[in-house]
């Protein structure tokens, strides 16, 4: 079986993003969430509502109570993982969870609002891939698995296109607000520097995977502007999408979102994807 880990798969584009792998790929999905274990079941429901569930219910499983600013639930739910399903299976994490205090000026600094964005956008998603990526297949093992029955008897890739077939991926959810270069109205001081922060954790990531022949790719990614419960705070409720100007629905963002994860490739020369963070246009962000 060949796996995808959506770490904060309650929120809007995780739970878009789970509901996409169901539906248009052979993969099991571990859907980590920080809701309580009481919370499993109706986030299952939540998840295969409609016609996915005929396709995807064998395929889901839900973790509850894995709060990333506590390593002990990532820790647990990386063990029920490894459990049923060996190493080497896992081909995607998919780091979803954030948060966003908006400061406008330094006088709206909470210290410990400010903190909490930094465990949550950048030390939550090391530590996801503290406790997942030792399940990424190495590049041995992933030749195995594509030699295996998974791969020769069915469709080919149980990615379906969803990540290259040549690779496995670490997919961090960044922002374009974190690239320095690219800050030409500031504000938002702590949520910019935890992305930034995530950005460098994505290159230094990238590095420990080759040093240790990994199948997989460590990319940033900054979807545009999603209308999502995260968003509208500071959108307001009325606003509408506007593709041209990246401002997107969630269902346009998830397929802006996969077409640039299914592009990600080593060694690609034009792009040179790997430890870097890319744009919904498939464009990279500078620093
Ligand atoms: N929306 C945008 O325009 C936009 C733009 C740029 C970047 N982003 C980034 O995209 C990501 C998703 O954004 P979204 O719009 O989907 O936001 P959202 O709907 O607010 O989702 C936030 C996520 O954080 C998770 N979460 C909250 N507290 C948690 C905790 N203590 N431990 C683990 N997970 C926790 C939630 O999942 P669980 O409840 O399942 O844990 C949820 O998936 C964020 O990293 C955000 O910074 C969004």
């Amino acid at each position: 079986m060949s796996i995808a880990i959506i770490q904060g798969s309650s929120g809007s584009l995780g739970s878009a993003l789970t509901r996409y792998i169901l539906e248009n790929t052979n993969l099991s999905v571990y859907a980590l969430t920080h809701r309580p274990r009481s919370a499993e079941g109706d986030l299952s429901c939540k998840l295969l509502e409609g016609d996915i569930k005929g396709k995807g219910k064998e395929r889901l499983s839900v973790a509850g109570e894995v709060d990333i600013r506590n390593e002990d639930g990532l820790a647990r739910a990386a063990e029920i993982v490894r459990g049923r399903e060996g190493e080497g299976r896992v081909r995607l994490i998919a780091c979803m969870a954030g948060m966003l205090h908006p400061e406008k000026s330094l006088s709206s600094i909470n210290p410990s609002l400010a903190l909490e964005q930094f465990q949550m956008n950048t030390l939550g998603h090391l530590l996801t891939y503290k406790h997942f990526v030792p399940l990424i297949p190495t590049k041995k093992q992933f030749d195995k698995l594509r030699s295996s029955s998974e791969w020769k008897d069915g469709e080919g890739d149980p990615a379906q296109g969803l990540i290259g077939e040549g690779n496995s991926l670490c997919w961090s959810m960044s922002a374009r607000v974190g690239s320095i270069g690219d800050n030409h109205r500031g504000g938002w001081y702590s949520y910019r520097a935890s992305k930034a922060a995530t950005n460098q954790l994505i290159r230094t990531l990238d590095h420990e995977l080759i040093n240790k022949n990994s199948s997989a790719i460590a990319v940033g990614y900054h979807p545009g502007t999603v209308i999502t419960s995260f968003t509208k705070p500071v959108l307001g409720e009325n606003i509408k999408p506007d593709p041209e100007h990246g401002r997107f629905n969630i269902d346009q963002a998830i397929e802006k979102m996969t077409s640039v994860m299914g592009q990600v490739k080593r060694g690609d020369e034009g792009k040179k994807w790997e430890g870097r963070c890319w744009d919904w246009k498939g464009d990279r962000i500078e620093w």
